[in-house]
């Protein structure tokens, strides 16, 4: 991967900087074959150095994806300054033998731009459809991600560093998002979710 792929820099003056950190979730190191370190990802050690990461580094906001098992790990060790939202399934993968279904997914979040008085509400939460056959097992729809960037109140001129990029999904929103690319065709499930 690019450095410019990885960081998705647009360096604008008075820019912020923020990160999204989509890892393997905690335990789930199996389902990335393709990466030599994705087992790492089993030891909530791992998770704890990346949020040291995400302090350290971005100041300005990040958002954290997990799953609901890892919850109350990755939350204890986040700690106060820090917020969670949640990504609501309507239409999820549902497994034979796990019932209730695991129908949502927590992202924990921190900084992001102040926001004004009079600026619309952004909701700590949003129901999208997952996204289907992207290669990449985990991959964020579209209106997740644009969520994801409301909660930062990104704009443009503001750098996103997509610290996992997987299938790029994330990438794409980015360059919507800031104007740098006229907006993807919709996958047929975001297509019916909107
Ligand atoms: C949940 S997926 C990211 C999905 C991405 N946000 C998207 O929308 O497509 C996690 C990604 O981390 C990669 N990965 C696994 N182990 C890693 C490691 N040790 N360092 C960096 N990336 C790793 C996987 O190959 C996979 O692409």
């Amino acid at each position: 991967m690019t450095a410019l792929t990885d960081r998705m820099r647009t360096c604008a003056a008075h820019g912020m900087t923020f990160a999204y950190a989509d890892p393997p979730y905690l335990g789930c190191g199996k389902l990335y074959p393709e990466h030599p370190a994705a087992r790492d990802w089993d030891d909530p050690h791992t998770h704890y150095r990346l949020i040291d990461r995400l302090f350290d580094e971005y100041p300005d906001g990040w958002v954290l994806s997990c799953h609901e098992p890892s919850l109350h790990i990755l939350r204890a060790y986040a700690g106060r300054d820090c917020r969670t939202g949640i990504w609501v399934k309507p239409f999820a993968v549902f497994k034979p033998n796990v019932n209730p279904a695991y129908a949502w997914e927590p992202v924990i979040f921190r900084g992001g731009r102040k926001f004004e008085r009079y600026d619309d509400k952004v909701r700590d939460w949003v129901a999208a459809n997952i996204r289907m056959q992207s290669g990449t097992i985990g991959s964020k729809p579209r209106d997740f991600c644009r969520w994801v960037f409301s909660l930062l109140n990104a704009r443009q001129g503001d750098t996103l560093d997509d610290l996992f990029p997987g299938s790029s999904a994330v990438a794409a929103a980015w360059a919507e998002w800031t104007g740098d690319q006229s907006p993807l065709p919709l996958l047929p499930l975001e297509m019916s979710a909107s």
